[in-house]
């Protein structure tokens, strides 16, 4: 059983979601539809925020725009104070577009052109760099104010092996010794001020793999600082919190996570010297999975010898979690809140590969075409992860605020499918 948390509601066996019935919104915009709860991002952005500023007072949150970067959701945790982690020339413009200044926005990206270096200088973001050949290339075409480099702290965690972004298989990160050489080759050339990362991965619910890291990290800080005479504006620790998905899921005990991190990062800063610099988070997931439902409905219910399908509107195209790291997502059957009897069906999207499902023998109340599903926790790494695989054009978003509904990604139609593409009457001879 799924237990219902803000801002879902069960009114008379309805899913209500912030004060609108899903049934209504999937009449009015169609299906599948992703939605989005202005109030849930808030109240995530801030119970983050001062859980964390109870123990330390210079604190900023980069939200980590990969897990969703509508317009909607940018305005409004830079209307709470938060800052951007983007990873590519179109999530800076993006989070320009959307109202992010550049003082704001930190660049995080890995493989990166030397002309998506020469846009990140002419847009004026800081850069957080991932390897020493970003960093020469770089300096070539201009030395910037501020500098971060990105530390392979060594150990990894996360959800799923494609997640886990640190220790000995991970592409992304400097080593230990090269870290030196880079801040020092920065140094050189002119750079004033500096910052220093980590991400250790995405989709951890411990504390733990998070102390390991960061113990590390600060050591290589420390080294940074006593040997090549650098002193840090910030400290960014990255992302990586994860939220219950399962029911079995314990969530992350922010104030737990807050205390402990918190105090290894003060007694360490204090005991190397390194001063009182701002501690940088770079939340995706925790601040928006579970501000957001896909609506899908149902279109066949099919029978075979061996198992029963429940044929949906959304495929991978449109939520590929599920087909990409075996991912669970909690399904409501959001006109049969009350129904008790229960069978197991395969959830599958209208996708053309058996892979294609967005749950696999799930108990759900005994579903008829017509209902409508609630895929739960899809904010994170939904949309932001949809395709137009199989040429099917891709869903829309609303947001929702104090029970008003708004319209603010549309759906995309047949001639999006098409457009770029060139006919040209000589290839059909
Ligand atoms: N900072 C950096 C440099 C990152 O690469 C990421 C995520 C984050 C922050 C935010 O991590 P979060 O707080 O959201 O865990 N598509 C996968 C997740 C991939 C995350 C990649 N990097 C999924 O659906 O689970």
């Amino acid at each position: 059983m799924n237990t219902l948390t803000e801002p879902l509601e069960n009114r008379n066996g309805q899913l209500f979601i912030d004060g609108v019935s899903a049934r209504d919104l999937a009449e009015e915009f169609d299906t599948p539809l992703y939605v989005i709860s202005e109030r849930r991002i808030r109240s995530n952005y801030q119970r983050l925020y001062s859980a964390l500023t109870c123990n330390y007072e210079k604190v900023k949150l980069n939200y980590a725009m990969k897990a969703n970067s509508n317009f909607a959701v940018l305005k409004i945790l830079e209307t709470e104070g938060a800052y951007v982690d983007a990873v590519s020339p179109g999530e800076v413009f993006t989070a320009l577009t959307s109202g992010f200044t550049p003082d704001r926005i930190l660049f995080t990206g890995t493989s990166v052109r030397t002309d998506e270096l020469k846009f990140l200088v002419d847009s004026n973001v800081t850069i957080n760099i991932d390897s020493q050949s970003q960093l020469d290339r770089l300096l070539q075409i201009s030395v910037p104010k501020t500098l971060s480099v990105r530390v392979n702290p060594e150990v990894g965690a996360g959800h799923h092996d494609h997640c886990i972004t640190a220790g000995k298989q991970s592409k992304f990160g400097i080593w230990e010794p090269d870290v030196l050489t880079a801040y020092e080759t920065a140094k050189k050339a002119g750079v004033g001020k500096f910052g220093i990362h980590m991400h250790i991965g995405s989709g951890i619910l411990e504390v733990k793999p998070f102390l390991g890291a960061l113990e590390k990290f600060l050591s290589v800080a420390k080294r940074v600082h006593e040997q090549v005479g650098v002193d840090f504006e910030f400290i960014d620790v990255g992302g990586g919190l994860g939220v219950p998905y399962k029911p079995e899921d314990k969530p992350l005990d922010l104030q737990v996570f807050s205390d402990k991190v918190l105090s290894l990062f003060k007694a360490r800063t204090s005991q190397y010297g390194l001063g009182e610099p701002f501690f940088c988070m770079e939340p995706g997931r925790y601040l928006v999975a579970d501000a957001c439902v896909l609506l899908t409905a149902v279109n066949t219910i099919k029978k075979t010898p061996f198992k029963k399908f429940a044929g949906v509107d959304a495929g991978f195209n449109t939520l590929l979690r599920p087909a990409m790291y075996g991912s669970y997502h909690g399904i409501l059957v959001a006109n049969k809140m009350f129904a008790t009897e229960e069978e197991k069906y395969d959830v599958a999207g209208p996708i053309c590969e058996s892979g294609d499902l967005l749950a696999k023998d799930r108990r759900l109340p005994i579903l008829e075409e017509g209902d409508l599903l609630a895929v739960l926790n899809a904010g994170a790494y939904g949309y932001s992860m949809s395709s137009q695989y199989n040429t099917r054009p891709r869903a829309a978003e609303v947001l929702l605020n104090d029970g008003k509904c708004k319209l603010v990604r549309e759906r995309e139609h047949l001639d999006d499918l098409t457009r770029g593409q060139r006919q040209s009457a000589e290839w059909s001879k």
